[in-house]
């Protein structure tokens, strides 16, 4: 049997120990290699003999993957970039890109031979040679002499190095797939290569090759265990409390515990006479009590992501500055929880959660998922002879994170289905590791799994789990259902973040914090997976998805599913999430506002809190609000003496960073809160013509084809205006049609509305006029719109008013006639995405000025992290460019709209009730029509959307339809512009 067919996880290495940072010396081998790669799993014969040429190899980055480097294919002569070709970045969602003939893999198997030297450092005794990932099985050579090998690509492996003086020559030999591939089946780019660090660590006598932190803390005496465990006698010393003590000794000390919210660490050591390994301890205490999970005492609730390592450049070769970025961000937006989908991350991450404070869900590198295609037949998780690579992985993991107060939960695997073998793994963490808690998702029974969980369900469902009244899963036992609904639940996945979205957010977390089932949840992805484009091509600056390779089975755009875009970008659902999950809240009274601390852990000390009033958007008042201390979950009632006025009038309190913290600096903004203290005219500026503000006749004329009325002539035929102030308009036409989000394109049939809206044409609406009528200062238009083939459509009426001060009025009314079925066939229901007018403008508008929310995008869904107010852009500012271009840039609840540019009168619109706008310089259909943001050219217009309703965004691409509340009814609607 080949070794890379072969269930067993590997040979020769060395046991799995802590990762640690110590005095002794490590010398990094990363650097540019040589590397030669060969289409099957034979490599180039001879290349581990130290004597080897490899002057004419390639040379590649380690770590990095070799398919985003540019290297030579097998009988061609030269490097070049493999992105976009079949022997690249390979994306598949499920699907195994191979037979599934398990342990077996195809003779054609990508393997990269890879060789370097180096000069064997000076005085060192032992030593080990480490890497931190291979993807996905490596054979290592040191002076032609075999290690070992392994497989687990996201998990660590060592080997005893003997060293020879001088030069030493390291080959290593990377098969791009293996037995392991079948384990590690998460949705992602199959990225071959040596992409974590390659080491040399001195191992000096009587060094601490292993050790194993117990720090515990007891909320009620507030005192913290500390036992360090270590294989050879060694002393601990943690000077901050005063402890020197041997390893294996306990001391029960008062401390401050460690927690997500206040990541208190004690620094010290743990040394022989030889070596000294540093220790940064945490204290805390894991325990579920009484269905609740609880850290030090109190409940814990994840605000939680789901992350990818993922670069846009290097794949999953990610360096320290990069992971300190996304928890930054993460920080910055709330984010308290990270579950490390599906693989354990590069250890530096792990100690950066530590420091900064995050509560991490560590997840196991298995996923079987490609098993589903044999409905589960052979699925290793259920089959004896794949125990060892299993057991491997979870062994690799634990120990080498055993010492991470920041890791709370193990995960065992990721969408693997049941099997016997997790109560082996399930018993082996727990017999190694009884300080945390287990996680296992994917089967029904949850008998290995302290958590009830699953992913994606509707808000409907996770209502019923949170009241305890979900139905029973079929084929568990009575005592395994009994027993999981004692379970806490955890969300492990919610809130698809495809494209434009998530929407939903805030109806997630309230039932979320509704029900103490709860700990919280993690939603499905921190960062889309797209590589920036080879340098060069004429994609460059796009971003590729898996589409963008002819290659199948295909995970196409799944792999753009990210709150913050492949280059960390955040995207607008990043900043609707920081504002749903921040851990104060408001509530406003009369002269009164009574401030919350939703912290589990943390208290208010931190922040500074200030409040602003503003009518219709400009500010009037400011001052600072002074809160008393709140603990965590406890409220303070402070004043507020702030009255309206006779205008639309908010107040806004905003608690902000105090002084600087490591994650951002002072004034950064951690939660706001907004009330409404007058509502102003709401109406205002909108009389009905009967009002007596209407214009006097001689404002409205009629000649040949033109019609006159106030600021604005018509087209006596169709009814549309040409021109506004002298500006050229064109417009309204009744629009119904939005560029298809990915959350348009749902599975499952009726959740596919984009594909109905295509069949029906929805986007291609044709438009009759019966009537252009000018009765005084009132023109009426009617007519109806409906698209080619079909037999519904839309009945409308615009009724235009000149009134006194050079301004329109516009009353519209809408019917919808006919069935509205996608065939008579089918009888699908056609969701109408928007319902609204396009108008066209001339191209010198360049700016936008709005009273409404703001700054960002708004859906009904999404609109947590706006407030009300003024708000200026360029019109080219309220884009969001999508890397699949997309509906975006929606403003929803707008009071007032203006629009300027040189040499054209300025716009001002009004709407009741609010409107939305929307404002670019191409149509939905142009859009919809692009595959990349590049494809999106000014039209030499600009595209005015006046809308009644944009219907929300939803998360539908994986997950729930979207809401019916979020819908637009297909009912008799009635609405109101004023153009001034
Ligand atoms: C889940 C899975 C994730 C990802 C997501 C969809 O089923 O755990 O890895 O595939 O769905 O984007
Ligand atoms: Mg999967």
């Amino acid at each position: 049997m080949n070794y890379w067919e072969s269930t067993a996880p590997g040979e020769g290495r060395v046991a799995p120990r802590a990762d640690a940072l110590s005095d002794a010396r490590r010398e990094s081998l990363n650097g540019t290699w040589r590397f030669r790669l060969s289409s099957t799993a034979s490599g180039t014969p001879g290349f581990e003999a130290p004597g080897f040429d490899d002057s004419g190899w390639d040379q590649v980055a380690v770590p990095g993957h070799w398919v985003l480097q540019e290297v030579t294919l097998p009988g061609t002569d030269g490097p070049r970039s493999l992105r976009g070709t079949a022997d690249g970045p390979l994306y598949t969602n499920t699907a195994l890109p191979m037979p599934l003939d398990p342990p077996h893999v195809p003779t054609e198997n990508p393997t990269g031979d890879y060789r370097t030297t180096f000069t064997a450092p000076a005085g060192w005794g032992r030593t080990v040679l480490r890497f931190q990932g291979v993807d996905s099985c490596a054979k290592v050579w040191l002076n032609g002499e075999e290690l070992g090998w392994s497989t687990g690509s996201r998990l660590p492996f060592e080997f005893e190095a003997p060293l020879v003086e001088g030069e030493n020559t390291l080959a290593v030999r990377v098969h791009r797939w293996s037995s392991g591939t079948y384990l590690e089946d998460q949705d992602m780019w199959w990225l071959p290569g040596i992409f974590r660090d390659v080491e040399l660590l001195e191992r000096p006598d009587g060094g601490i090759d292993d050790h194993h932190v117990h720090a515990s803390f007891d909320h009620l005496a507030g005192i913290g265990t500390l036992r360090v465990d270590a294989p050879v006698a060694a002393t601990v010393e943690i000077p901050e409390l005063g402890i020197t003590m041997a390893a294996g000794e306990s001391a029960s000390i008062p401390v401050a515990p460690w927690s997500a919210d206040s990541p208190r660490l004690y620094r010290g050591t743990l040394s022989t006479a030889t070596e000294s390994v540093d220790l940064a301890i945490g204290f805390r205490s894991v325990v579920i009590v009484d269905g609740r999970l609880t850290v030090n005492g109190a409940p814990v609730f994840f605000r939680g992501v789901n992350r990818h390592e993922h670069d846009p450049d290097t794949g999953r070769t990610l360096d320290r500055a990069t992971m300190i970025r996304d928890i930054e961000l993460m920080k910055q937006h709330n984010v308290n929880a990270v579950r490390t989908s599906h693989y354990p991350p590069h250890p530096d991450f792990l100690r950066l959660c530590d420091e900064y404070g995050l509560w991490v869900v560590e997840e196991c590198d298995i996923e079987t998922h490609g098993f589903i295609y044999t409905g589960w037949e052979g699925n290793p998780p259920a089959v004896a002879e794949w125990l060892p690579a299993l057991q491997d992985r979870v062994e690799r993991m634990v120990e080498r994170d055993k010492n991470r107060p920041s890791v709370i939960v193990w995960s065992m695997a990721n969408e693997s289905w049941t099997g016997d073998n997790f109560g082996v793994l399930e018993q082996w963490i727990r017999d190694r590791d009884p300080s945390r808690v287990i996680l296992y998702e994917r089967d029904p029974s949850y008998r290995n799994s302290d958590f009830y969980s699953l992913m994606y369900p509707s808000l409907e469902a996770l209502e019923a789990i949170g009241r305890r009244e979900e139905p029973r899963p079929d084929n568990v036992t009575d005592e395994e259902d009994a027993r999981r609904r004692t379970l806490p639940f955890l969300l492990c996945e919610y809130a698809h973040a495809m494209g434009n979205g998530p929407g939903s957010l805030l109806d997630y977390h309230r039932i979320l914090r509704g029900s103490d089932r709860f700990c919280g949840g993690f939603v499905w992805e921190w960062i889309d997976h797209g590589f920036t484009a080879s340098s060069g091509g004429h994609d460059d600056g796009q971003i590729m998805h898996g589409t963008d390779v002819a290659y199948r089975p295909n995970g196409g755009r799944f792999c753009l599913d990210g709150l913050v875009f492949s280059d960390r970008t955040p995207s607008p659902g990043l900043t609707e999430l920081g504002a749903v999950l921040q851990p104060v809240s408001f509530a406003f009274a009369p002269g009164e506002v009574t401030i919350t601390n939703e912290h589990d852990h943390g208290s208010l000390d931190h922040l500074a809190f200030r409040w602003r009033v503003e009518v219709e958007g400009e500010l009037v008042e400011s001052g600072l609000v002074t809160v008393p201390a709140v603990a965590a979950g406890d409220s303070a009632t402070v004043p507020l003496p702030v009255s309206g006025s006779d205008r639309e009038t908010w107040v806004t309190v905003e608690a902000v960073l105090a002084a600087d913290a490591i994650w951002a600096r002072a004034g950064h903004v951690v939660a706001f809160g907004q009330a409404q203290l007058s509502a102003g005219r709401a109406r205002r500026d909108l009389p009905a013509p009967s009002a007596g503000r209407a214009a006097s006749a001689g404002r409205a004329r009629r000649d040949h084809d033109t019609i006159t009325l106030g600021p604005a002539t018509f087209d006596a035929t169709s009814g549309r205006l040409t021109s506004f102030r002298g500006a050229p308009v064109d417009g309204p036409h009744l629009d119904l049609h939005r560029a298809p989000i990915e959350n348009d394109r749902g599975q499952g049939g009726n959740n596919d509305l984009a594909a109905i809206w295509t069949a029906v044409g929805i986007d291609r609406m044709q438009h009759r006029t019966d009537v252009v009528d000018l009765a005084g200062d009132v023109l009426t238009v009617r007519g109806r719109s409906g698209p080619a083939a079909h037999g519904h459509g839309v009945e409308y009426e615009f009724r235009w008013t000149a009134l006194a001060d050079d301004a329109l009025h516009l009353a519209v009314s809408v019917d919808f006639v006919g069935a509205w079925k996608d065939t008579p066939f089918r009888q699908r229901d056609i969701v109408v995405p928007r319902l609204g007018l396009r108008f066209r403008l001339p191209a010198a508008y360049a700016a936008a000025d709005w009273f409404g929310l703001g700054p960002g995008e708004t859906y009904v869904d999404s609109l947590t992290a706006a407030r009300v107010g003024r708000f200026a852009a360029p019109i080219d500012a309220l884009k969001v460019d999508y890397p699949v271009p997309q509906e975006n840039g929606n403003h929803t609840h707008t009071r007032a709209l203006s629009l300027s540019g040189a040499g054209v009168p300025d716009l001002h619109v009004e709407g009741a009730p609010l409107f939305d706008f929307t404002v670019r310089r191409w149509t939905s259909l142009d859009l919809e029509r692009a595959r990349k943001p590049r494809d999106l050219q000014d039209s030499g217009f600009v595209w005015l959307n006046l809308d009644h309703a944009q219907q929300g965004i939803g998360s539908a691409s994986c997950g729930p339809a979207l809401p019916a509340q979020y819908r637009i009814p297909r009912e008799h609607t009635e609405w109101e512009l004023t153009l001034r």
